[in-house]
């Protein structure tokens, strides 16, 4: 079977063919980053449109990367949520359109299903069961995953995703939008012992998530060592938010590391999957990898391209659906609070 996978959720087009026998045939991008720098974020408008300007010639690039007439395709599957609801709508109206069209079925796919599923996109990737770190822009949850739609929430965000406290923190330290690998960046350059961040929320039991105190610790930070008046030079300047920087993500990076450890001794499960834009960043893909061999177990990741949003997941999950029979009438809608735990098991 193969499948056409759509996503608009956010700030990237991309469109993605999977076959079930010969697995990722093509997959195409289009990043807004240049649509939304100017705004310093994503703005909701010029997101739709931009998709509805992008989802149909990026359909017949992937068409055409894959060698494929579309009379091939068997399914399409869109993301349906959680998202933007304007561009949510714009994959759903043109892959539930072009599913009536060819004859076959579409699927709604959860984007985060999508996230937690990548990392079976790569050779020797997960089986069932596992707990999985989704770590995005909008998301921090842990996820004991025992299949398809088989979810169980062991921890979420209480305030501010991790993806979302780099981007804010980012923000504060004057480095542009897209924040999380600007951040990611500087702070390879910063120094891991000159300041130390607390680790929110790991002194008492339990696996839920707040970073939004993080941020507001690196801003009371920034004012003291660098206040308008600070008489610095620009190179003493820049390694101080660079230290800054680097106090932040090991802050980020060991609370999630902690948890995850503690998910891992919890459950009993010792697979661990890492998805979601944060997964991107090398110094947490490393921590989890020691914090998994310290345990005895093993982490998976998908390569950073499928970490931030793709069609290739969204195709891979809406096979697995397809394939387990379910699909959508001839109504779709889009649900921009789409909650994971709705998920029938496949
Ligand atoms: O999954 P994603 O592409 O979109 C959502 O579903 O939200 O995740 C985007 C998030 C952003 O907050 C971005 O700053 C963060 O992932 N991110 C990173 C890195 N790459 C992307 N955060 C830290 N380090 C990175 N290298
Ligand atoms: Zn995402």
């Amino acid at each position: 079977m193969r499948v056409l996978g759509i996503e608009t959720s956010c700030d990237e087009t991309g469109v993605a063919i999977y076959d079930s026998n010969a697995g990722l045939l093509a997959h195409v991008l289009h990043s807004q980053v240049e649509t939304h720098a100017d705004f310093g974020g994503v703005v909701p408008e010029l997101a739709s449109r931009d998709h509805v300007r992008k989802t149909l010639p990026l359909i017949k690039e992937a068409l055409a990367e894959a060698g494929l007439e579309r009379d091939r395709i068997d399914g399409v599957a869109y993301t349906a949520g959680p998202g933007l609801v304007g561009a949510l709508l714009v994959g759903a109206a043109v892959g539930r359109s072009l599913a009536w069209a060819w004859g076959v079925p579409a699927v709604p796919v959860h984007h985060m299903e999508g996230h937690l599923l990548a990392p079976m996109l790569e050779e020797n990737g997960p089986a069932f069961p596992f707990v999985a770190l989704l770590a995005s822009g909008g998301h921090t949850q842990l996820v004991e995953v025992r299949g398809v739609g088989r979810y169980e929430v062991l921890g979420d965000s209480l305030d501010d995703a991790a993806g979302e406290a780099f981007d804010k923190t980012a923000k504060l330290l004057g480095l542009p939008y897209p924040g999380g690998p600007e951040l990611a960046r500087l702070a390879a350059l910063g120094d891991p012992d000159r300041y130390r961040f607390p680790r929110p929320m790991t002194d008492r039991p339990g696996l839920d998530f707040s970073f939004s105190g993080l941020k507001t610790f690196a801003l009371n930070c920034l004012h003291a060592e660098l206040p308008e008046n600070h008489s610095l030079d620009e190179q003493a300047a820049r390694q101080t938010r660079a230290d800054i920087a680097r106090a932040f993500e090991e802050a980020v990076v060991d609370t999630l590391a902690i948890k995850c450890r503690r998910a891992v001794r919890q459950t009993g499960c010792k697979t661990l999957v890492l998805a979601g834009g944060v997964s991107a960043n090398k110094r947490l893909r490393g921590r989890i990898r020691e914090v998994l061999d310290k345990e005895g177990g093993r982490a998976f990741y998908p390569r950073p391209q499928f970490c931030t949003d793709n069609g290739a997941m969204i195709a891979y999950a809406g096979w697995r659906r397809l394939a387990a029979g379910q699909s959508e009438p001839l109504r779709f809608n889009a649900d921009p609070r789409w909650k994971l735990e709705a998920l029938p098991p496949a």
